[in-house]
C-alpha cells in the first residue's frame, strides 16, 4: 500500500470518528425579535430587546451552548402590516424562535401565524387573553401576563379601598377592553359597580372631551389602561385637568411603568397593580437591575423583566435538550415546566402556558413604582377557551 493511500485511509477513519461530533447540533439559533421600535409602543420594545440580550450576555452570549443570532422586525404596532412582518422572520428568515410583541391585536397574528407554521413562539408583553386562551398551543408561550390578569388585581385592590362608582377609560383594541374587563369582573364582584366605560381609538391621545366627561360624572375612581407614550400624554392630562384631586386615578401598572420620568409631578402618588414593581427588594431583582444598569446605564422597567425572562424561558427549553431544538418535544414541555427566577419572583406557566404569579401594588414615588404589598396572590390567568 503506498503511503499517501495509508494517509488517506487514516483520514477517512478520522473523519468517521467525528461524525458524532458534527451530528451535534452546529450553527446559531435564530432568534426573530418582532417589536415597536416606532410609534408610541417604541421605547417598550427597545426595554423587552435589552432585557432578552441581557440574558442571553448573563450566559456568555449563548444558550446551552449555542450561538444566538437575531433578526428584527419593526412592526410599528400596526396590525395591518402584522402577517407581513411576522413572516419576513417566519418565511424569508426562518428562524427557530418568534419573540414578540408589544400590542395585542398585532400579538394575534403572530399567534395564527405560529400556529399555522408550529414555530415557537414565546410573547414577552402583549396580554391579548386569547394567545393562551382558545389560541393556546403547545409552541406558545407567554413570560408576561394576560390582560385579564392587572386589570382583576386593580379591581379587587379598588373595590377593597370602598369605591363604589367606577368609570373606566381606554384604548379601542384587545389590550384595553380585556383590561377593562377584568377590572369591571373584580370590582363588581367587590360590590362596586362601573357606571361607564370610555374609550378612543388606538394609538390617540385627544382625551380632552373624556376627562369633561369624566368631571361631569365625578365617580368615585376612574380606572384607566394607557401604556408608552400614550400613558405618559394622559396621566399629564388628567392633573392639568384638574382631576388628580378630586377623582383618585387607578391603573393596571403600564400607566405608570418606564415613564415616570416623562410624566413628572403629574405620576407621583398614582397607584397601580402589576406583576412587578422596580422596588421589590429580593435578590434577584436587586441583582437584575444592577446588571441592567451597569449594561445600559439606565433603570430597568416591567418591559424589560418580561424580556429577559422570555430569555430565560428560552434558555429552559435549551438547556433540558442541550441545545438540541430537534428534541422539540422535550423542549417545549421542559419550558412548559420550568420555575422561572424572574426579577418579579418565581413563576411557572399555566396550562395555557401563561404566568402564574403575584400582583403587586406599587406607588409611584420618584422615579419608582414602589412595591406596596400583594394584591393578588399567585393570580393565574382562567385560561378560558383553552384546551391542550
Ligand atoms: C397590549 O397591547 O397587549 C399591551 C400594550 C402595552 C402594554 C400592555 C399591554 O403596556
Amino acid at each position: 500500500m503506498h503511503i499517501p493511500t495509508r494517509l488517506a485511509l487514516l483520514a477517512a477513519c478520522a473523519a468517521s470518528l467525528a461524525l458524532p461530533a458534527a451530528a451535534q447540533p452546529a450553527g446559531p439559533i435564530k432568534v426573530g425579535l418582532m417589536l415597536p421600535a416606532t410609534g408610541t409602543f417604541a421605547a417598550l420594545g427597545d426595554m423587552i430587546e435589552k432585557g432578552f440580550k441581557l440574558h442571553v450576555q448573563e450566559q456568555g452570549g449563548k444558550l446551552a451552548g449555542r450561538e444566538i443570532q437575531y433578526f428584527r422586525v419593526d412592526d410599528e404596532s400596526d396590525p395591518s402590516k402584522a402577517t407581513d412582518n411576522v413572516n419576513k422572520l417566519i418565511k424569508r428568515d426562518q428562524v427557530d424562535v418568534l419573540v414578540g410583541t408589544v400590542h395585542s391585536g398585532v400579538a394575534l397574528a403572530m399567534a395564527k401565524a405560529a400556529k399555522e407554521s408550529n414555530t415557537l413562539l414565546i410573547v414577552p408583553n402583549a396580554g391579548a387573553d386569547a394567545i393562551t386562551g382558545p389560541m393556546c398551543g403547545p409552541n406558545i408561550v407567554r413570560s408576561s401576563f394576560s390582560n385579564w390578569q392587572p386589570g382583576y388585581s386593580t379591581g379587587v385592590v379598588a373595590a377593597q379601598k370602598g369605591y363604589k362608582r367606577a368609570m373606566t377609560i381606554t384604548w379601542n383594541y384587545a389590550a384595553g377592553l380585556e383590561t377593562v374587563k377584568g377590572f369591571t369582573e373584580a370590582f363588581e364582584k367587590g360590590g362596586g359597580k362601573v357606571i361607564k366605560d370610555l374609550s378612543l381609538p388606538f394609538p390617540g391621545v385627544e382625551f380632552q372631551a373624556l376627562l369633561t366627561e369624566i368631571a361631569a360624572q365625578k365617580p368615585d375612581v376612574v380606572f384607566a389602561f394607557f401604556a408608552g407614550g400614550g400613558a405618559v400624554k394622559f396621566v399629564k392630562d388628567y392633573d392639568a385637568a384638574g382631576l388628580k384631586k378630586s377623582v383618585p386615578l387607578f391603573g393596571s401598572g403600564f400607566l405608570t411603568d418606564g415613564t415616570l420620568e416623562a410624566q413628572g409631578a403629574a405620576a407621583q402618588g398614582l397607584q397601580t397593580t402589576l406583576h412587578y414593581a422596580d422596588s421589590l427588594d429580593i435578590p434577584k431583582n436587586n441583582a437584575f437591575r444592577k446588571s441592567f444598569a451597569l449594561t445600559y446605564k439606565q433603570n430597568a422597567d416591567v418591559y424589560a423583566v418580561q424580556g429577559y425572562d422570555a430569555a430565560q424561558l428560552l434558555a429552559a427549553g435549551l438547556n433540558a435538550v442541550k441545545g438540541d431544538m430537534g428534541k422539540r418535544d422535550a423542549m417545549l414541555g421542559a419550558m412548559r415546566k420550568a420555575t422561572v427566577d424572574s426579577p418579579r419572583g418565581k413563576f411557572t406557566l399555566s396550562a395555557g402556558g401563561n404566568p402564574v404569579q403575584d400582583m403587586y401594588l406599587r406607588e409611584a414615588k420618584g422615579p419608582n413604582n414602589e412595591y406596596r404589598s400583594v394584591a393578588v396572590k399567585a393570580l393565574a390567568d382562567p385560561a378560558r377557551g383553552c384546551k391542550l
